[in-house]
């Protein structure tokens, strides 16, 4: 699969949590046993109330799944409460400013506090169990003290990501009816400041449901105030009580919302339950990161997206661990930071996305052997495939040649790790996500939906549930049913592409669906194409994407004026503004190349196929061009293509 070498487990793994026979042992019985398995798991790894009747049931063909139900607990007292009588003074939290000299250390009985305190401002507000409280924050302690009083009182948080556009925010806070937002004045990036309670005004002009909006004050920016909805956090919470009896929560009742683009238009609120997704948070966080006490973790994810939510707060947390937050980015105020902020706060473990390695290993090595790095210990990288060359990098340089890098694949779906070494017990292959966690059974499917035994290629499916299944897109079971349970009857549809190896080993190759992973970001062709024709020039657009060193995929769109327009770099401006306005500076088309005609079937239906090819530059290789109703338009593209 690869020419680079196999990397074996490092002797100072040799007393990791697991190592090679308990994996295969315990993973041999999460199949065999899965009742008794996962039983034992929660037991072991959540704290609760009461037990449950029934481990799990679920049905593929209608996309049902439960797990522990019956069982009673609530996620804020297993993420603090439980840790209190061992952890009161131990951090839970490291913030680490954007500006380097900014950062703050809260123990988990300061975090107990200040999550109380909100969860009962929240309840002030009138906010109770089954209520939407949307949070679009920077990356700020609030943000997690805003998830975790959520759970305390069995409101649904949705985290929206600071990075979208009031547009976007809007959708997303009418679509789960969210009737509290909390956000903050600004936040603040690469030294910049990001317009949150301004933007949050413009979504919230066209949310009437909304009666309370806490604003965190982060940068005491100018900002407009709408009394009686608008509430200072600090006000509020200010005079609210450092107590706050949980709400005892069934472990399907829901957690939280988080919406995540697919390949149809409008983004999916993906919905996770209390039980299932804490037990897979957990149990991943500790095996997957091979977590020791005391040490200090830290997860480069915006809590905007789940990798924030699992290993940021749920997954570290519940363990009892010390979570890193950044609010900056990697390169501000210079491509070292990451490795200062290792230093600077001991960090063990570093997780981070392939597209961030890539641009730190584009400035060369000295930014980073300048640092020492020697409190790290284990490397992780999750959101897309990393190529081989950029692991090896990671591995070198990053971990002086001496920390395992933990490939992690999983999805927003998924809730947390499926696909991923644990450095104790798995050999490392650069380039590969390695093998399945515990209890998750995978197949390749041929085209025709029959198993691909052994080595191969072909569409990654699940067969069985996992404890942190989607439980249903909030609104809309049948989405659910359609997205994920319909390509192939008895099996939950990845939508990505996978190569097994003789050892058994997955090998990612991407998405198979009008999904793009930009930089780690998920975007749907088909919400930037709906962005660009709202311009009154544009009569339409296919948007594909394509191989970008850096980001992993770039944006190629292809635009067809309408007749009697000429197109200009103002034009084209005002399309990359456009999808900026409604969805987010991360929908910036790369290339926009004017089309007067797409490639379409007869049936009118555009073959993107032959786009992609053109946007990879392939054009030896465009396959079967005869179905096309046009197919002088194929020669057309080819000659004006945007290099
Ligand atoms: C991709 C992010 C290769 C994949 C946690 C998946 C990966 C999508 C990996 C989910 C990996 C994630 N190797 N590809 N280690 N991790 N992906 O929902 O295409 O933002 O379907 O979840 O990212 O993206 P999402």
């Amino acid at each position: 699969m690869s020419e680079f070498p196999v990397h074996p487990v490092p002797a100072s793994f040799s007393d990791a949590h697991i190592d090679k026979a308990r994996y295969q042992a315990m993973y041999q019985r999460s199949i065999a046993e899965p009742d008794a398995f996962w039983g034992e798991m929660a037991e072991e790894h959540l704290s609760w109330d009461a037990l449950w009747h029934t481990v799990r049931a679920f049905d593929f063909s209608n996309g049902e799944a439960a797990w522990f139900s019956g069982g009673i607990l609530n996620a804020s007292v297993n993420c603090i409460d439980r840790h209190l009588p061992a952890r009161a003074d131990q951090t839970a939290f490291i913030w680490e400013g954007d500006d380097p000299n900014d950062s703050a250390h809260i123990s988990y009985a300061q975090l107990k506090t200040e999550v109380c305190k909100l969860a009962n401002a929240l309840r002030s507000r009138g906010v109770k169990k089954g209520d939407r409280v949307c949070i679009y924050m920077p990356m700020v302690p609030e943000a997690a003290y805003a998830m975790l009083a959520c759970a305390r009182i069995g409101a649904i948080h949705s985290v929206v990501f600071g990075g979208f556009s009031p547009e976007a925010l809007k959708d997303r806070i009418l679509d789960s009816d969210c009737q509290t937002v909390i956000t903050a004045d600004e936040g603040v990036r690469g030294g910049k400041p990001i317009p949150l309670k301004a933007n949050t005004d413009k979504a919230l002009a066209a949310c009437p449901g909304v009666h309370t909006c806490l604003v965190v004050k982060r940068t005491g920016g100018q900002i407009d105030w709408h009394s009686g909805r608008d509430q200072w956090y600090h006000e509020l919470t200010g005079v609210a009580a450092g107590d706050c009896e949980p709400e005892p929560m069934d472990a399907e009742d829901p957690l939280f919302i988080l919406y995540t683009s697919g390949s149809t238009g409008k983004p999916k609120g993906v919905l996770h339950t209390t039980g299932g997704y804490l037990l897979q948070a957990t149990m991943t966080f500790k095996y997957t990161f091979d977590y020791r006490n005391n040490e200090v973790f830290w997860c480069t994810a915006d809590v905007g997206w789940v990798t924030g939510h699992t290993y940021i707060v749920y997954g570290p947390l519940s363990n009892g661990a010390t979570s890193l937050m950044f609010e900056g980015v990697p390169t501000y105020p210079d491509a070292g930071r990451c490795w200062e902020v290792v230093d600077k706060h001991q960090v063990a473990t570093f997780y981070t996305a392939p597209t961030a390695i890539r641009a730190l290993h584009a400035v060369g090595d000295e930014p980073v052997t300048r640092s020492s790095r020697a409190s790290l210990r284990l490397l992780g990288s999750v959101g897309e495939p990393i190529n081989p060359e950029a692991w090896e990098w990671y591995y070198r340089v990053v971990g002086d040649s001496r920390c395992p890098i933990v490939d992690t694949w999983w999805q927003t779906e998924t809730g947390g790790q499926m696909i991923t070494p644990l450095p104790g017990a798995t050999d490392l292959k650069p380039g590969s996500a390695t093998l399945p966690f515990f209890g998750v059974e995978l197949a390749l499917l041929n085209e025709d939906g029959s198993e691909i035994e052994g080595p191969g290629a072909g569409y990654l499916v699940i067969k069985s549930s996992w404890p942190s299944q989607i439980r249903t897109v909030y609104g809309d079971h049948q989405r659910l049913i359609d997205t994920y349970f319909s390509h192939y009857d008895g099996y939950y549809f990845t939508g990505d592409g996978a190569t097994r190896d003789e050892d058994g080993y997955y090998w990612i190759t991407g998405r198979v669906d009008d999904v793009l992973n930009v930089s780690g970001h998920r975007m749907g062709t088909a919400e930037v194409e709906s962005a660009l024709v709202l311009h009154d020039d544009i009569a339409e657009a296919a948007v594909v994407g394509y191989p970008h060193d850096i980001k992993g995929q770039g944006i190629y769109a292809y635009v067809t004026p309408m007749a009697g327009v000429t197109p200009s770099d103002s034009l084209r401006d005002e399309l990359v503004q456009l999808c900026v306005a409604e969805i987010g500076p991360i929908a910036k088309p790369d290339v926009i190349q004017w089309a007067p005609g797409l490639p379409k079937t007869r049936s009118g239906k555009i073959m993107r196929r032959i786009l992609r090819k053109i946007a990879e530059n392939e054009l030896e290789n465009l396959g079967d061009t005869s179905t096309l109703a046009d197919p002088g338009v194929v020669q057309d593209l080819i000659d004006n293509r945007s290099s």
